[in-house]
């Protein structure tokens, strides 16, 4: 009798090189305990509905078990002639129990199998970034703790532009973190509907109750059609979408500490264990680490392309072309995963070098802003406050001074007639004088932060007993 599950209507054996090109097994291997938890639950609908009875199921039920160990010791060599993951169980399964095996795959069809254990497989994927996302905004929490207090130039165009306080830039990058998050919790809503049950693409003249296998493994809806199911891998898009936004931000965020470490900048001391050297020159400490999290987005952003373009111009229902998209899957969320893993502990272990920070701290004109809306506040229309300030700064820049060392006169000049109140105006010159001016909602404003600080500690469960 032939290996294939489908060698009835064949009189030819496969072609070797067919084999070895159609397979699949050399990757979707990984899916063996999500395709054995969804035949466990199918075995037992089939015995619910009378297609099985109890005692069969329990025999099934149990040899899979075991067939899961097996595959777990590495006990399962792989062939290429067997094409898949399930038909490599369902065969170990028919080694063991014969005849009874070759029921497993009663009312069901490896098209709705595969989207199924895809499924499962993604969700269990998606749990696991979010962890490791909530992990990232608790070290970016730790940080905007621990460096609070500290005052940081905020770049517009890489030009320094505003003065903000570190914590208000670490809190930042926790809600782009939380995005992310609501995009993946999003991704997982959507895919939680039960495929099983569609069979090939029509579905089944056998009893089946697709109702009790959706309960068993935990989806949220029963898919209404049939047809759709085989071919749909929109679940497969949303959740690289996501992992392509979160690829982006991490590397985003590499990029500026990239910068930060540099000696141009010394804004931050990034962890020696996180840090690699040259074979030549032995001063060097290289963010490699940084470097590659933002190289390391190109995967995941191709994997995205990758599955757009298999997917665009499918027929109804399954094609073939259909098996490739776990090979994008699998990268993009290897990739993050292994991204977020080195970034964790590469943030926890970064300090902020405040000294060359605050040496340069009113270097770039940070105040002139705040000076501009000093003025708008005694009723110069901000156009010509604008202008005014411009042309302060011009003059700074010939004096090769700062905004506040320009003399007295300079700013009685700029008031409205009726005010006298240069010493007002000049209470907010300095960086710090600027920082501690700001006051509107979600702005780099003390008390603001320290509010925002104090929520995301309690979201994240970061009480003070914990570190
Ligand atoms: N290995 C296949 C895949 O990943 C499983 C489905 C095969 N179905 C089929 N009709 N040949 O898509």
């Amino acid at each position: 009798m032939t290996q294939k599950t489908w060698g009835g209507r064949f009189s030819e054996a496969t072609d070797k090189r067919v084999e070895a090109f159609t397979e699949s097994i050399s990757y979707d291997h990984r899916l063996y305990r999500q395709d054995i938890q969804a035949s466990q639950a199918h075995t037992r609908m089939l015995a619910a509905v009378g297609l099985l009875s109890q005692q069969e199921a329990e025999q099934i039920v149990t040899a899979l078990e075991e067939i899961g160990q097996d595959i777990a010791a590495g006990r399962m060599p792989w062939q290429i002639e067997l094409e898949d993951i399930h038909t490599h169980i369902e065969r170990a399964l028919i080694a063991r129990l014969g005849d009874l095996g070759r029921k497993l795959h009663t009312a069901r069809s490896r098209n709705d199998q595969v989207v199924t254990d895809v499924k499962l497989w993604v969700r269990e994927a998606i749990d696991q970034i979010d962890s490791r996302l909530e992990d990232l905004q608790r070290a970016f929490v730790r940080f905007a703790e621990r460096e609070e207090g500290v005052i940081l130039p905020g770049y517009t165009h890489l030009q320094r532009a505003q003065p903000v306080l570190a914590s208000h830039y670490a809190l930042a990058y926790v809600e782009k973190w939380q995005r992310d998050r609501d995009r993946l919790a999003e991704a997982r809503r959507r895919l939680n509907v039960l495929p099983l049950g569609a069979a090939a693409l029509a579905g089944t003249s056998l009893p089946i109750d697709r109702d009790m296998v959706r309960r068993e493994l935990g989806f949220a809806e029963l898919a209404a059609n049939s047809m759709d199911v085989s071919s749909d891998r929109d679940f497969v898009l949303d959740y690289v979408y996501a992992l392509a936004v979160l690829a982006v931000h991490l590397s985003g965020w590499a990029e500026e500490w990239i910068i930060w470490s540099t000696t141009e900048f010394s804004f931050l001391e990034l962890p020696d264990a996180f840090c690699t050297g040259s074979s030549i020159m032995p001063h060097k400490k290289n963010p490699d680490v940084l470097e590659l999290i933002r190289g390391r987005s190109a995967r995941v952003i191709a994997a995205l392309q990758q599955l757009f373009v298999l997917l665009k111009g499918l027929p109804l229902a399954y094609n073939r072309d259909l098996q490739e998209d776990k090979i994008a899957l699998f990268t993009a969320h290897d990739t993050v995963n292994a991204c977020l893993e080195v970034a964790i502990p590469l943030v926890e272990g970064s300090r902020l070098r405040r000294d060359s920070i605050t040496a340069r701290l009113e270097d770039g004109f940070l105040d002139a802003t705040t000076l501009m809306e000093g003025l708008v506040e005694m009723g110069v229309p901000l156009r010509a406050a604008h202008e005014a300030v411009g042309r302060l700064v011009q003059e700074c820049e010939q004096r090769r001074c700062r905004l506040a060392e320009l003399p007295e006169e300079v700013f009685q000049h700029l008031l409205p007639q009726h005010l006298d109140d240069s010493g007002r105006l000049r209470s907010r010159l300095g960086t710090a004088a600027a920082l501690a001016a700001f006051r509107s909602h979600g702005s780099t404003a003390p008390a603001e932060v320290k509010k925002q600080l104090q929520l995301w500690k309690q979201r994240l469960r970061l009480d003070p007993a914990q570190h």
